[in-house]
């Protein structure tokens, strides 16, 4: 009896409770204002506060198990399971997936693809190919579980030291703007977010959490914020995540101005936006500025914004504002719409992906008769540590685990040549003797984020060098950079070469002329490194960025004449780097410390003192002349122009014209393959405007393309559309965007300093 009647109770218990449940609205059924309505205000808090991340200071306990779903990702939200709302998982980045490629007490692997750098991608100035990466790296994101990937990164290439410059695009905010927009598509096709990033203005890498850029409102809205609102507006990404950095005093991530003013009174976004990981200070007033999710999410972060909502200092409509957003987004992903994701996504088809699309934005530089190599070179000789240990990418939220990683060595071997064993073997000792010396400290909790110590340059003796040019057909000699999140680039031995590095070059190419033999530099490099001074030295420089898993065997294909290339620079490379009009305001002196970055940055809310002393601001004195737009207005020497590239072909620029239709310009032009070898050529169109009633670099990118790939003899016309808006400068003084009217000049040309083709138009009020 008494058994029946307990069974009876726990029966009715049952039924209860699940009627209780069933009563509450559940997400995907219920309205949203059904949803937050039925959220607690702890609720609704943990779901704009991110679920932790282990190891790393403020652990949000609310997530516990969630954290292992996609070991590795950067992050997840919090779940709300009474109502129906699950956490989604958010993992970088700009080159690929960044997920753990093994797990515990599991014997698969989970490796991802390592696609090129955003240097490189761009420098393709193919936006069709580079949505095609796109739509490859989010199929990883997809069947691995992650529901939105953090990138693409699009900041503007300010100075060359920036230390992410390589997930960036380039120094001209158009191309930036384009190659983002691009990639989101290619990514959200599949049905998973992005996070462009970092919004906005974050140029550089020391102080990265405290650094406030000081800056005029016409060079934030021209060059740094333009990108971002073109890939905004053309792409519509899920999500953005707003920078370390300060904006004239206030923290991105608590601007209103910039999150809610511009971000979406302006340009419509309708997605969310996250912090970058600790960044900001104030929860508060990060989550009044518009800023819906605060990354990766700490305890005390919660505990604030409660306070802050009990007491009325937050008000509860802002909060819901963004619980609305958030919702919105978890609606979108993979993971509530129940996706079953393989965990097998095909990496060979992406392997052949990262392949082809690198071959396209390696830029040759110079070739004085030396590429492609011909057919009878079967011997090269390989020097340099970078062609035994190819950089696939660059350090920290970029980075990639891949399966492998081909070096030049392996993609010659691959395309047939036979190397030397007495030159290899020499090289591969060396660099297994340095590299055991230079073992990180595997306690050392910053050393997985941080470039690992590289050897230093070997030279091989003269005798050795005189015999490898006796037996071998021609050099090829790669000069190796590498760099990432937490530092910027140093000018001795990282921008300009080493001593070591370049006696190599110098060395080498003495001993091979000697006998009549070409030497080929290879650049696998992220960012823009001092050329001017030994260019002269070989026949032909290859600049092949860092170019993926695959890197290697691309620089084959491109060597062999496998590929024509047709890349080309989206930055200027200059003769010094003081050249460059932001070097003097840029920390190039800055000495780093790791360990207090590191500190600070996981100390959400505490003074940052010891990086802030010396480097609390930058001032963006050269204002919109950025780049080309400063080296071409001011005539200034540079070793390389932005949107230069040779190939092993040559083009001619033939007719060209321009219609007014509307608001809109159309220009048209003629481009033919005059050379003997199939190739693409990319055609820039520059804009010089009248420059009378306001103050206007000499010329601008206005709009790009590129032709298919031209058989000799084959023409193509390239049609290339400027709206007036397109012209449009930003005034200050009554904050409007405004077309200067009068006469243009429209210059189309192979890069910005070599126009073959002018035309006038006139633009009217
Ligand atoms: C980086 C972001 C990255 C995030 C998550 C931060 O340190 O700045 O770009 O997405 O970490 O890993």
């Amino acid at each position: 009896m008494i058994k029946k009647t307990i069974l009876l109770l726990l029966f009715t218990a049952s039924i209860y409770i699940t009627c209780r449940a069933q009563s509450a609205p559940q997400l995907g059924k219920a309205s949203i204002d059904e949803i937050i309505k039925a959220l607690t205000l702890e609720e609704k808090i943990q779901l704009i506060v991110g679920g932790g991340m282990p190891g790393f200071s403020g652990d949000n306990a609310a997530v516990g198990e969630t954290r292992n779903l996609v070991p590795g990702a950067a992050g997840t939200t919090q779940a709300i399971p009474r109502l129906g709302i699950p956490v989604i998982v958010v993992a970088d980045g700009p080159a690929g997936l960044r997920i753990s490629p093994t797990r515990k007490d599991d014997s698969k692997t989970y490796y991802c693809t390592a696609f090129p750098i955003g240097t490189l991608l761009a420098s393709t100035w193919n936006t069709e190919l580079v949505e095609n990466v796109g739509k490859a790296m989010g199929n990883e994101a997809l069947e691995y579980g992650v529901d939105v990937l953090l990138g693409p990164a699009l900041n503007i290439h300010r100075n060359p030291l920036c230390g992410r410059n390589f997930e960036y695009y380039s120094e001209d905010p158009l191309i930036s703007g384009k190659m983002a927009a691009a990639m989101v598509r290619g990514i959200q096709s599949n049905g998973v977010g992005t996070s462009i990033k970092h919004f906005a203005a974050n140029n550089q890498e020391t102080n990265r959490v405290g650094n406030d850029v000081r800056i005029s409102e016409r060079a934030l809205r021209e060059i740094y914020l333009k990108g971002f609102e073109i890939a905004v507006k053309e792409a519509n990404p899920w999500t953005i995540m707003s920078s370390y950095n300060c904006i004239n005093g206030t923290f991105t991530s608590e601007s209103y101005e910039l999150l809610t003013g511009i971000l979406r009174d302006e340009w419509k976004f309708k997605g969310a936006v996250m912090t970058d990981w600790f960044g900001g200070k104030n929860p508060p007033a990060q989550v009044y500025a518009g800023n819906d999710l605060l990354m990766p999410g700490t305890a005390k972060q919660g505990e604030v914004l409660l306070a802050a909502a009990q007491s009325g200092t937050l008000s509860i409509d802002d909060i819901d504002r963004n619980v609305k957003r958030i919702l919105n987004l978890i609606l979108e992903s993979p993971r509530f719409k129940g996706y079953k994701y393989s965990n097998k996504p095909d990496l060979k088809a992406h392997a052949a992906v990262t392949r082809q699309s690198a071959a396209e934005g390696m830029v040759l530089l110079e070739n004085e008769q030396t590429l492609p190599l011909p057919e009878q070179i079967k011997k090269p000789a390989v020097f340099g540590i970078t062609s035994y240990e190819f950089i696939s990418g660059g350090t920290g939220s970029g980075d990639v685990n891949k399966a492998y990683n081909v070096s030049l060595k392996d993609g010659l071997i691959n395309a047939g040549y036979k190397l030397n064993n007495e030159l290899t073997g020499s090289y591969e000792n060396y660099i297994r003797t340095e590299n055991e010396k230079n073992k990180p400290d595997p306690n050392d909790r910053m050393a997985m984020f941080m470039p690992k110590v590289r050897p230093a340059e070997m030279i091989p003796e003269e005798s050795v060098l005189a015999k490898m040019a006796a037996e071998t057909d021609v050099a090829l000699l790669t000069i190796g950079r590498v760099s990432g999140e937490f530092l910027d680039r140093k000018i001795p031995n990282d921008f300009e070469l080493s001593d070591n590095e370049r006696k190599l070059i110098q060395e080498v190419s003495k001993a091979y002329h000697a006998v009549g033999k070409k030497v080929v530099v290879i650049l696998n490099i992220g960012g823009v490194i001092e050329t001017a001074s030994w260019k002269d030295l070989p026949d032909a420089i290859l600049l092949a960025w860092q170019a993926g898993q695959e890197g290697g065997n691309t620089v084959a294909d491109i060597l062999k004449g496998a590929v024509n290339p047709s890349g080309k620079l989206t930055m200027t490379f200059p003769v010094n780097y003081m050249d460059a009009a932001s070097s003097v305001n840029f920390p190039y002196d800055y000495q780093f410390n790791p360990q207090k970055a590191f500190g600070n940055t996981a100390n959400q809310g505490e003074e940052k003192k010891d990086i802030v002393r010396n480097v609390d601001y930058t001032l963006y004195e050269e204002d919109i002349y950025v780049g080309y737009r400063y080296f071409d207005s001011f005539n200034v020497n540079i070793s390389y122009p932005f949107g230069y590239g040779l190939s092993y072909t040559q083009f001619s620029y033939e007719n060209a014209s321009v219609s007014a239709t509307g608001d809109s310009y159309t220009f048209n032009c003629t481009i033919k393959n005059t050379g003997n070898t199939a190739g693409k050529e990319v055609v820039e169109l520059y804009v010089s405007a009248p420059g009378e009633s306001m103050n206007k670099p000499a010329k601008e990118l206005k709009a790009f393309a590129k032709t298919k790939l031209l058989q000799p003899g084959e023409s193509q016309m390239i049609q290339l559309i400027v709206s007036k808006e397109d012209l449009a400068s930003y005034n200050e003084t009554n904050a409007q965007w405004v077309v200067e009217s009068g006469n243009y000049t429209g210059k189309i040309g192979s890069s910005s300093r070599d126009i073959r083709q002018t035309v006038n138009f006139n633009v009217s009020d």
